[in-house]
């Protein structure tokens, strides 16, 4: 069984959001020194973000010790309404004190192939800097569309199959636009995967994500399945409305 948490209200699922990273970050910077987190777009996240640029969550986060990363890109460039970096940086990042080093953006402002390899580099730069083996996310934040893709893996997604890359450029049909997104090889490895959920829209999808047959590339949520780590699905009462709980 999943594990899924559900409550009562939009505010009262963002609020466990919010403690759900501040414990999660505090866990790993007192044990490693440092919380690798993934972001994601979308207008859940940037809910979530606002609320923890906010008090008492901003004071309560040791953010110098945060490293940022994103889960997925638009091809525009940073200052861009559709960027999901513009969004976390106006939301969240531009009430902190994160150092610019800990931020580790998708370069969007490339072509999407040229963006992809650049984040891959970076993440190996990251690495070759520790001890040289792949790094886990400490936190992974996922959000789910109506079509059940997260990240930019959709429906039918080559991501879905891939076996070698973490991160590849994607070009979506349906958007007639090109995209950058890691893909299920990375986000697995993470420690900690949070999926937020909000809406009724998105009731069906999740009954069939959840509880449905196994057919990641019809609903590409499921193929988000920690390897080591642990998924948790935060919930508000009209997201769940299609669940047997
Ligand atoms: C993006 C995403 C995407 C998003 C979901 C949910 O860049 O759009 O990373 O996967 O998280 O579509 O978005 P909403 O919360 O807006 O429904």
């Amino acid at each position: 069984m999943p594990d899924v948490q559900t409550f009562s209200t939009p505010d009262k699922l963002m609020c466990a959001a919010a403690e759900d990273f501040a414990a999660t970050s505090e866990a790993a910077i007192a044990e490693r020194g440092r919380c690798f987190v993934l972001l994601a777009g979308g207008s859940t996240p940037k809910t979530l973000y606002s609320l923890l640029a906010s008090d008492p969550w901003r004071d309560r986060i040791d953010w110098l010790h945060v490293h940022l990363f994103w889960g997925d890109e638009r091809c525009v460039p940073p200052d861009h309404p559709e960027s999901n970096y513009c969004m976390a940086r106006e939301a969240l990042l531009d009430h902190l004190d994160t150092p610019t080093e800990n931020i580790h953006r998708i370069r969007g402002e490339h072509d999407a192939d040229t963006a992809a390899n650049m984040y891959d580099k970076e993440l190996r730069s990251i690495e070759q800097s520790g001890d040289g083996r792949p790094f886990p996310f400490d936190w992974a934040l996922l959000g789910m569309g109506d079509d059940g893709h997260t990240a930019s893996i959709f429906p039918g997604s080559p991501a879905l199959s891939e076996t070698r890359r973490r991160v590849m450029a994607v070009y979506v049909d349906h958007l007639r636009a090109w995209r950058v997104t890691c893909t299920p090889l990375l986000i697995n490895a993470a420690r900690r995967i949070v999926f937020l959920v909000s809406g009724e829209s998105k009731a069906e999808r999740l009954r069939d994500v959840l509880f449905g047959s196994q057919r990641p590339e019809r609903w590409p949520s499921q193929s988000i399945k920690p390897t080591a780590g642990l998924v948790t699905w935060l919930l508000d009462r009209a997201a769940a409305t299609q669940l047997r709980q």
